[in-house]
């Protein structure tokens, strides 16, 4: 069996990488041509800790090889699945437009029976569009089906992700489709079985297999899109309390310690700070309020979670604002312009917005990060002495009147941190993730600020 990924960006590209590991032959597709050249040349056209190595290793083994078009790929695979972009329209609903375009491509191009999975994240009854959409504009009656795959990998760890699901949503129309998609995830489920033999679960179950989730389309798509709305408001939920806890003096990161103890809330997304960003969250909490209103149903609660997090490059300007009473004129460094660690993808990064803030403001900055400066270049050029980008924290930190931290990469947890302070002009340290200890910074000589900390 071959299986074709239409469209190789940070979900389809792990996610056919993945597959070929698992010994599937993989047909990828990108309607992009220098990314394509790229990914057959054995390059990453992004930063995902790990996927280079399976680039390579595919291709290589010509398990894994590029199609020239969706066509192409279709014409050979049995199991297609589309993993192109839906971006966010101006009233905050998805535009669809490629998932469209794909499906027509695919339906001229049927010769035999096919699964179509959707795998990009599409609000609720995309699939159903899907299959009509093929209906309509197959060449002949080749039989086609279609299914819903959502994706749950997370950005910087994409490749672990993959083979560490903690489920399979699998949304079939039949049990031929359901036995297909199994067939595809068979090898990932006997992997994980082998990695989990010393963990059996309760009597007479299988855990692995217990990962497996069997629904119908429209409940696939809404498992991924409440997953996502899920993560963001718990986001969104501590943040509210860390205003709360500024206003009244108490620690945040403590309520959340504390939170995170009681197993039916746990620990995970509870760190307060600048906010949540990147291509998914605030995207498919948007396209998933539309929806709702659509289907008439009350999106009171998301449309809160998406307020508050609006709202927090402002609190973060203004707690730098509070330590340095006039901002223009100053100069401050910036580090972390990625979205979150482990990546150098900048979309909707809430750095985007505190640089544009502060250049308004008439604030100098240097800014630094690990990966994403030359993404972060190509949308807000350098301009000296007005934005320089920085090869290292200390490099940003020199001569500044604050320093604020945006994205908590783990090296700035190791930095030296009275070197930095000896570099400033002025050691204040605005820490927008909560990551730095305020003992050990203030010791170090900082004026310590942290969202939502006395
Ligand atoms: C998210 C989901 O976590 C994945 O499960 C999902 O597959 C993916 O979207 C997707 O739909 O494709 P990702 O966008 O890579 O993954 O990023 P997250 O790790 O979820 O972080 C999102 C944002 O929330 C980041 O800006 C991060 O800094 C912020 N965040 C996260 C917080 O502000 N506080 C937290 O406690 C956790």
């Amino acid at each position: 069996m071959k299986i074709a990924v239409i469209g190789l960006g940070h979900v389809g590209l792990p996610t056919a990488l993945g597959f070929s590991e698992l010994g599937w032959e993989v047909l990828g597709v990108d309607d992009d041509p220098h990314k394509s050249r790229q990914i057959a040349a054995g390059r990453m056209p992004f930063y995902e800790p790990g996927a280079e190595e399976l680039l390579r290793r595919g291709l290589r083994s010509g398990r894994f090889r590029l199609a020239p078009d969706v066509a192409a790929a279709t014409a050979e695979a049995e199991v297609v699945f589309v993993c192109v972009g839906t971006p966010q329209r101006d009233d905050g609903s998805a535009d669809l437009s490629q998932v469209e375009g794909v499906a027509r491509a695919i339906a001229r191009s049927l010769n035999g029976g096919k699964l179509i999975v959707e795998k990009s994240t599409t609000p609720v009854r995309t699939a159903e569009r899907i299959r009509q959409t093929i209906g309509r504009y197959r060449n002949g009656d080749h039989r086609f089906e279609v299914a819903v795959n959502p994706e749950f990998l997370r950005e910087g760890s994409a490749v672990y992700d993959f083979f560490h699901p903690h489920r399979i949503v699998l949304g079939v129309e039949s049990s031929w489709g359901r036995d297909l998609l199994l067939q595809v995830y068979r090898p990932l489920l006997d992997r994980l079985r082998a990695e989990t033999t010393n963990t059996p679960g309760a009597a007479g179950s299988d855990p692995v297999e217990e990962r497996v989730i069997v629904t119908s389309l429209q409940t696939a798509e809404l498992i991924k899109h409440a997953a996502n709305a899920f993560l963001a408001t718990k986001i969104s939920f501590i943040n509210m309390v860390a205003d709360l806890c500024e206003a009244a003096g108490a620690d945040v990161t403590e309520v959340a310690r504390a939170l995170g103890l009681d197993p039916r809330i746990g620990p995970a997304f509870l760190q307060a700070g600048v906010g949540f960003g990147g291509y998914c969250l605030p995207k498919d909490l948007r396209a998933l309020i539309r929806i709702g209103e659509e289907l008439g149903a009350d999106m009171a609660l998301l449309r809160a979670v998406d307020a508050i997090n609006r709202q927090r490059v402002g609190r973060l300007v203004r707690r730098l604002e509070q330590v340095l009473w006039v901002l223009r004129g100053k100069t401050v460094g910036i580090l972390g312009l990625a979205f979150k660690p482990g990546t150098d993808d900048i979309r909707e990064a809430p750095s985007l917005r505190v640089v544009e803030h502060l250049l308004q403001e008439g604030v100098a900055l240097r800014l630094h990060d690990p990966q994403a400066v030359e993404n972060f270049r190509r949308v807000v050029p350098e301009d000296p002495p007005r934005l320089v980008y920085c090869t290292s924290p200390y490099e940003a930190a020199r001569g500044a009147h604050a320093l604020v931290l945006l994205t908590e990469w783990p090296e700035y947890g190791d930095l030296d941190l009275a070197s930095l302070a000896a570099v400033m002009e002025v050691p204040c340290l605005v820490d927008g993730r909560n990551v730095l200890d305020p003992a050990a910074a203030r010791a170090a000589g900082f004026e310590y600020v942290g969202m939502g900390r006395p």
